[in-house]
């Protein structure tokens, strides 16, 4: 990574519940006002046609263009003035999105199938010529790949939950913890940095990362989401940032799992780290869904996918847990790994205080200094 330790210090904590705030960390003014009522036509300056979409959506549209090429933001950007025009690629973008729509829309019922990166696969121009087979044995993965799709004879999603709370050590001693204070180090890429976790139930949570010279916080209380950097200031969260964030902090005090999906599907067995796990689908009202993987032989959640939706396409971000280890009865995990198309860092637990007294006002968003 080329970035300057600032610039670092912002796109990690952006990620620890897991959204890039590249919104400071590139240096864009973040839109104006109540971002979240906002189009994108509104809040920036020469949008043409992205017009409608939701303002908070246009920075996350943009990671999806970046992972989707393989490129970073100065390839189609001048530096501090992202409204400019200047660089054709910026232009070929322009008509690649208009193109991608109308795919969409004459051929696919205007779902959103076609993307940046169906095509492009992580490079600036897509590969128009099938690739020679390099390795022997490629048939043999995709037939276990399509075993693994079978869907007969698997447990239901209510089942694989409730023995996912068995193997905590039981629903109702899940519940009895409500807070829970943490310490630990995040490591990011041969990096350390001390972090603080303070996590109240239902989705009260403030992560604090001391980077060197700045803490960076990254917190939720229930209504609103905030970032806050020593040299930014305080940088809301929009909506979509406030659901992931909500999910993460919610599977932290996992005894009421079973009623965060309106419904459940599960849809195939999958090797994770060597082991075999189910896929659990959640449904979710007006959200993406999420991808739940619950160990086969322990019964426990080692991962969680979820999805940014932006109009060009979805951010994926997955956390692994592991490490999981039992504290006043039950199991919590004591690592995790997050992981995007343009982020990845570990957290590491050292020390837990499962029922630890927090008192609210730990969870009040700092007042807003202009950056
Ligand atoms: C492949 C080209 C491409 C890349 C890479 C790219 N963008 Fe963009 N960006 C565009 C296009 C095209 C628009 C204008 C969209 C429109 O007209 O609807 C835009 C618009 C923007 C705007 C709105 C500027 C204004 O005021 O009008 C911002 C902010 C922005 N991009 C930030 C970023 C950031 C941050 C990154 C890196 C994460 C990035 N972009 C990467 C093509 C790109
Ligand atoms: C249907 C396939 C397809 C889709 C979808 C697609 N592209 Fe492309 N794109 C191409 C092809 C093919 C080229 C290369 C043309 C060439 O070789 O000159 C290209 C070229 C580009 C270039 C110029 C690269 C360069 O090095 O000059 C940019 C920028 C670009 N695409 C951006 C995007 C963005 C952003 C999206 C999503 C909004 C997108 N593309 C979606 C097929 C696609």
């Amino acid at each position: 990574m080329r970035l300057k330790p600032v610039l670092l210090i912002a796109c990690v904590a952006g990620t620890v519940l897991g959204h890039a705030a590249w919104v400071h960390a590139q240096s864009v003014k973040s839109p104006g006002g109540n971002a979240a009522s906002k189009t994108a036509e509104q809040a920036y300056k020469n949008i043409q046609v992205l017009k409608d979409v939701p303002a908070d959506q246009l920075v996350p549209a943009m990671q999806f263009i970046k992972a989707s090429l393989g490129v970073q933001c100065d390839f189609c950007h001048l530096e501090n003035a992202f409204e400019k025009d200047d660089k054709e690629t910026k232009q070929t973008a322009r008509k690649m999105m208009r193109m991608m729509f109308a795919i969409n829309k004459d051929s696919f019922d205007g779902q959103q199938k076609v993307t940046c990166f169906a095509c492009h696969r992580g490079a600036r121009k897509p590969v128009a010529i099938p690739t020679i087979n390099e390795e022997e044995g490629h048939i043999a993965a995709e037939a276990e790949l399509s075993l693994g799709a079978n869907t007969a004879g698997l447990p239901s999603a209510d089942e694989i939950l409730q023995r996912y709370l068995q193997a905590l050590g039981g629903a109702d001693a899940a519940a009895t913890i409500s807070t829970r204070v943490q310490k630990g180090a995040l490591t990011v890429g041969a990096k350390h940095f001390p972090v603080e976790i303070l996590a109240k139930a239902p989705a009260k949570r403030v992560t604090t990362v001391h980077f060197p010279g700045a803490d960076s916080i990254t917190a939720i209380n229930g209504e609103e989401g905030w970032l806050s950097t020593s040299s930014h200031g305080v940088h809301d969260m929009g909506p979509s940032e406030l659901d992931g964030a909500t999910l993460d902090a919610e599977l932290f005090f996992p005894a009421t799992i079973r009623q965060l999906f309106k419904l459940s599907r599960v849809q195939q067995q999958e090797q994770i780290y060597g082991h075999l796990a189910y896929r659990v689908v959640g449904m979710r009202d007006n959200w993406p869904s999420v991808d739940l993987y619950f160990d086969q032989e322990s019964g426990l959640l080692v991962r969680m996918l979820r999805y940014v939706q932006t109009p060009l396409g979805r951010n994926p971000l997955q956390i692994d847990y592991s490490d999981y280890r039992e504290e006043a009865g039950v199991k919590t995990p004591y690592r995790w790994t997050v992981a995007g198309p343009n982020t990845r860092f570990t957290i590491q637990i050292e020390q837990s205080q499962p029922g630890a007294p927090i008192t609210d006002d730990k969870f009040a968003k700092p007042a807003s200094t202009p950056p």
